[in-house]
């Protein structure tokens, strides 16, 4: 850390007011939406960016909520009776508040000033972020008994938990990020478990039904910041959270985790990481997301956290991935299975925009190997009600010729796909009720085919469309 990082705030010292200031963000009807409409919709782009200047002009006014927003959200100068005096050090609130809104629940996180491009401390607890969005953009909602998030940071996974848990526990190595979780939980007025620990230490001898993790996955040399970097070898942190989170999932249950896997020369990168699952006694999906050459992802994460240092680190960052081909990113999804099945794991390339949420995805996935070990003829599938069958037709002199039929998730990871007219008739027909070895007798008498023809042809495709979600 240089002179000039700046000095952090303890977190746990603004906690003893916090029901103070959740009642003044109530009072002055703080929520996303009234931040979006004081600030302008482009607000977090201009905060990323640190152009203050647009977000004061807009908080000038002399009402709480704006007052609230300049001290808390922008920065600016703290009005006088804005905020209790535990909150504020020379002028200024010493620590700032994120609105989240997600998936229907709008929740407050508060976090270290200071963003990732300038010079931050080694123990920042930083906002939430696109990574952190994309884990609860990835996380079932079902209700479940009791979540586990592990590496809480500023607290968002298990504020987003808390909704549909009976009780959620969040752990962190840096107790500064633990204090915030406390912090957080009492500005939403929750109740949150927040303990210190490495990694599964404060949760050992427990089970959860969900685990949620976004760890600190980066493949880097040391251990530059808690929040980034676990200080393991390559991508060994991530091997060790797919190898333990099982030892506390309990049977039935689910995680979820965001996690970086090396492709090595002379080595397959995907056999890799599915190897991570052996002996875990859980399915696996690893949903891969991005496949960044080396010098590319120590650019990426230079930009995010280290723009002001990026000559010094460059070289340093790219020599330690030596041996490194690409280095793959994604979110793996464990299921602790109770109906005897042996585990398998599935990896997906998943380069298509998703839904804004897709955790329903992930339950769906494991459920649907029953049907796809099971005969697939005896089951009665049904179709996803958000496909949609797009037609490509050209002109021709007889008139509109369809010459290609795609079918689309509108939901979910929106998988597409190629399908020919009987693949369409029989996906219509598939509405829950036949069994699919009717269908098939229907659909193979209609194209004069023998039924062990028709359902030669069509099961492995139909074993794609139920693997990918079309039909259940
Ligand atoms: C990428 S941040 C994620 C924060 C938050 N969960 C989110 O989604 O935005 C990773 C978090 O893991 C924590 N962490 C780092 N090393 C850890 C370890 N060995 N055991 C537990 N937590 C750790 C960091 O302090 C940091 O809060």
């Amino acid at each position: 850390m240089s002179p000039s990082t700046p000095a952090l705030p303890d977190p746990t010292a603004l906690l003893v007011d916090a029901p103070e200031v959740r009642a003044a963000l109530q009072r002055a009807g703080w929520s996303s939406s009234a931040l979006d409409e004081l600030l302008g919709p482009s607000y977090r782009g201009h905060l990323d960016r640190g152009e203050l200047s647009p977000l004061l002009r807009r908080t000038r006014g002399s009402g709480e909520l704006a007052r609230l927003v300049r001290a808390l959200v922008v920065g600016g100068e703290v009005a006088p009776g804005t905020l209790p005096d535990s909150w504020v050090r020379d002028g200024r609130a010493v620590t700032r508040l994120q609105a989240v809104p997600h998936d229907g629940l709008d929740v407050t996180v508060p976090h270290d000033p200071g963003s990732a491009a300038a010079q931050v401390h080694p123990e920042q607890v930083l906002g939430v972020g696109a990574a952190s969005m994309t884990l609860a953009s990835a996380t079932p909602r079902a209700v479940v008994g009791s979540t586990l998030d592990l590496g809480t940071g500023a607290g968002i996974q298990a504020l987003l938990a808390e909704d549909h848990s009976g009780s959620v526990v969040a752990t962190d190595r840096n107790a500064r990020a633990v204090a915030y979780t406390r912090l957080a939980a009492a500005l939403n007025g929750t109740g949150l478990d927040a303990r210190q620990g490495d990694l599964l230490d404060p949760v050992r001898g427990e089970t959860f039904d969900l685990v949620v993790s976004n760890p600190p996955f980066v493949v880097s040399p040391g251990r530059r910041y808690t929040y980034r970097d676990a200080g393991y070898q390559g991508d060994d942190v991530c091997s060790r959270l797919v190898q333990e989170i099982p030892t506390v999932l309990a049977p039935g249950g689910h995680a979820v985790l965001l996690v970086n896997w090396l492709h090595l020369e002379g080595q397959d990168g995907d056999e890799r990481v599915l190897s991570w699952f052996e002996g875990t006694g859980c399915d696996g999906w690893v949903v891969q997301r991005e496949l960044a050459a080396p010098e590319d992802y120590v650019t990426a994460w230079l930009r995010d956290t280290d723009e002001t240092a990026f000559d010094d680190l460059y070289d340093e960052w790219v020599d330690a991935l030596r041996g490194v081909e690409a280095v793959a990113f994604g979110i793996v999804a464990m299921h602790r299975r109770v109906d005897g099945l042996a585990p398998q794991v599935v990896l997906d390339v998943v380069d298509q925009p998703t839904a804004a949420t897709w955790g329903e995805e992930v339950t769906a996935h494991f459920a649907r190997r029953v049907l796809l070990e099971g005969d697939l003829l005896e089951a009665r599938l049904r179709l996803r009600p958000d496909v949609r069958l797009h037609q490509v037709a050209t002109p021709t002199a007889d008139g509109w010729m369809a010459d290609n039929q795609l079918l689309q998730q509108e939901a979910g990871l929106r998988w597409s796909g190629g399908v020919d007219p009987y693949g369409a008739t029989l996906l219509a027909a598939c509405d829950g009720t036949q069994k699919l070895g009717n269908l098939l007798a229907v659909l193979a008498s209609s194209a004069g085919l023998s039924q062990a023809d028709a359902a030669e042809q069509v099961l492995p495709v139909l074993r794609h469309l139920v693997a990918k979600g079309f039909l259940s």
